[in-house]
Parts: structure tokens; sequence; C-alpha cells
């Protein structure tokens, strides 16, 4: 079989709290998060940059980590600092310069009753070199989007704002519907009917330079990127709303965007075959991902904050 992408069997994988390798990073078959989807994982990525390799804001993918546990009773048996610092130190035991980075806890192996606890929780940080999730022309020449005929899970349903494995399965069916309908990726709508996300990625619109994004309480996961673009544009004096978008809104946008730590920031050159924005890469999104770059690069000394040393 043909690897993907940066999975190897060379390297090693930090799992409850030792290094093993990587070949040998392996789960009983009767683990409850494989059989319920009880688990929560985060997606984080390193960049090497003249001055060095650095996280993309790290405590706050940890801080979110953690609050993905809490809304299934899960208590991670390690204290944030312990992850971020074993974050780092699988990066360096790895000797990776930039990669994805995914840590991941779920309920492991003891029983398969519905109700999870007394099942140990596991805990797992694996890390890879992996390219814009979206592929590399997609962050110049945009992306081919097509509304999903799945509906995005409904916080009255499951917590959405947690980041569960389970919750993928949402996601799953409406990249597969996407792809075999022949688009780069979905949009999904709220069960509402409003514009939510995609699969993996939050997504805003411009409208006479105005920045639009669904509302947090509308059913989306609080991304990290989409708040960092939210920081960035509003310093850089756009005006950003946070509201309820509709689909015939997105269509008649300008512009039209997608942000995330797998994609980064992919501009959306059509939807269902309509153009958004004459099919280019807009004026303001253009603006936006040079900045950004910028700051995952190291070179925006204001936003150094958000940037941690491996
Ligand atoms: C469903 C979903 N929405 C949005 C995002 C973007 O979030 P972030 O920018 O924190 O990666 C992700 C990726 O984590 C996601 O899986």
């Amino acid at each position: 079989m043909v690897m993907a992408e940066g999975f190897t069997d060379e390297g090693k994988i930090w799992y409850n709290g030792a290094f093993v390798d990587w070949k040998e990073a392996k789960v009983h078959v009767l683990v409850h998060g494989l059989h319920y989807g009880s688990g929560v994982f985060e997606g984080i990525r390193c960049y090497a940059t003249e001055k060095g390799s650095f996280i993309f804001r790290l405590r706050e993918h940890v801080d979110r980590f953690y609050r993905s546990a809490q809304s299934y009773k899960m208590e991670i048996p390690y204290a944030k600092d312990v992850i971020e610092e074993s974050i780092k130190a699988t990066i360096r035991i790895n000797g990776l310069d930039a990669c994805y980075i995914r840590p991941i806890a779920f309920y492991g192996y003891h029983h398969l009753g519905l109700n999870p606890i007394g099942c140990p929780v596991d805990c797992v940080i694996a890390v890879w070199p992996w390219s814009a999730y979206l592929g590399e022309e997609a962050s110049e020449g945009g992306i081919r989007c097509t509304f999903s005929t799945w509906r995005r899970i409904d916080p009255s349903t499951l917590p959405i704002t947690a980041k569960a494995t389970g919750h993928y399965l949402n996601s799953i069916l409406a990249s597969l519907d996407a792809k075999e309908r022949g688009f780069d990726e979905a949009i999904l709508l709220d069960t509402k009917g409003y514009v939510a996300e995609g699969p993996g990625e939050n997504i805003f619109a411009v409208k006479n330079a105005t920045l639009y994004t669904p509302e947090a309480r509308s059913s989306v996961l609080p991304g990290i990127t989409k708040a960092s673009i939210i920081e960035l544009a509003r310093d850089m004096g756009y005006k950003v709303v946070e509201k309820r978008i509709t689909k015939a809104e997105l269509l008649d946008a300008d512009e039209a965007f997608f942000t995330g730590t797998a994609a980064e920031m992919a501009p959306i050159r059509e939807i269902d075959n309509v153009l958004i924005g004459g099919g280019k890469k807009g004026e303001v999104t253009s603006v936006l991902q040079r900045k950004f770059f910028d700051v995952l690069n190291a070179r925006e000394e204001k936003y150094m904050k958000w940037l941690a040393p491996v």
C-alpha cells in the first residue's frame, strides 16, 4: 500500500507519556473510542521560519482540546503544560522543522457500555509533514465548492463546539458527497438553512470590503484560524460582522474563503458552478492571506505572541 503524504514507518509517537515507534503505536480493537467515536482531538501546525520553528497558537489549541474533553466528561490525565511540552518534544524527536500536529485523547479499553465512565483516557501525539490540505494551488487559484446535501450537525444534538472524533462522520459524508460530484470541497448549511462551514474549515464572505462569517451560535466549530483572521482583519481596519449568512448572500459575495489549520486560508472561486468574485482570488482575500502568511512565517513582530518556539 502506498503511504499517504508524511506517513512513515519511521519516527516516534508520544503514547500515554512515553515515545513509542511509529509502527508500534497501536490500540486494542475493543477500545471505546473506536466503537462510538468517543474521542477528542486537535489539528495544529508547526512552521519553519527564518527565526526557527514555531507552533501557531499552541495554547489556544491545547485549551480547546481540554474544553472538547470536558464536553464528554473526559479527564485528560496530564496537565496542559505537559501536553504542550510533549508536543514540542515529539516534533524535536522526529527531527521535523515544519509539520502537522495531531493530539488525540479517547476513551480506551475497559468496557463497551455506552457510558464511558470507567474506561481509561488514552492520549496520543503524532506529528508528520503535511502540506496545505486543499493543495498548494488552492491558496492561489481558489477552490470549487458545492452546497452539501448533508446539513451540519445541530447544537441541540451534539456539543458542536467540541472537536470530537464522532462529530466528523458529518464532515466525512459532506466530503464524500462533494468529491463524488466533482467538487473540491463541501459547504454545509445548518439545520435552519443558513451557511455553517466546510467539513474542516470555517467560512468567510466579503461584500463591499466588509467581512462576514457565521456567528458563533451557528453550527460552527470555534476555529482558531477564524479567530486569528478576525483579529488581523480588524487590526488592519476592516469591519468584520459575525451573523447568520444565507445561501443567497454567500453566492452574491464579492469574495469568499475558507480558514482552518489544515486548509490554512483558501479562496473559494466557485459554488455550484456560480463564480464568486469573477472566479478569481479577491483583493481583500489576497491582502489578508499575505498578512496571515507573514504572521505564520514570524515576519510580524506584533503577532509573535501567537507563535510558540519548538
Ligand atoms: C469542522 C471544522 N470547522 C472549522 C475548523 C477550523 O478550525 P481551526 O482554524 O481551529 O483549525 C476545523 C478544523 O479544526 C474543523 O474541523
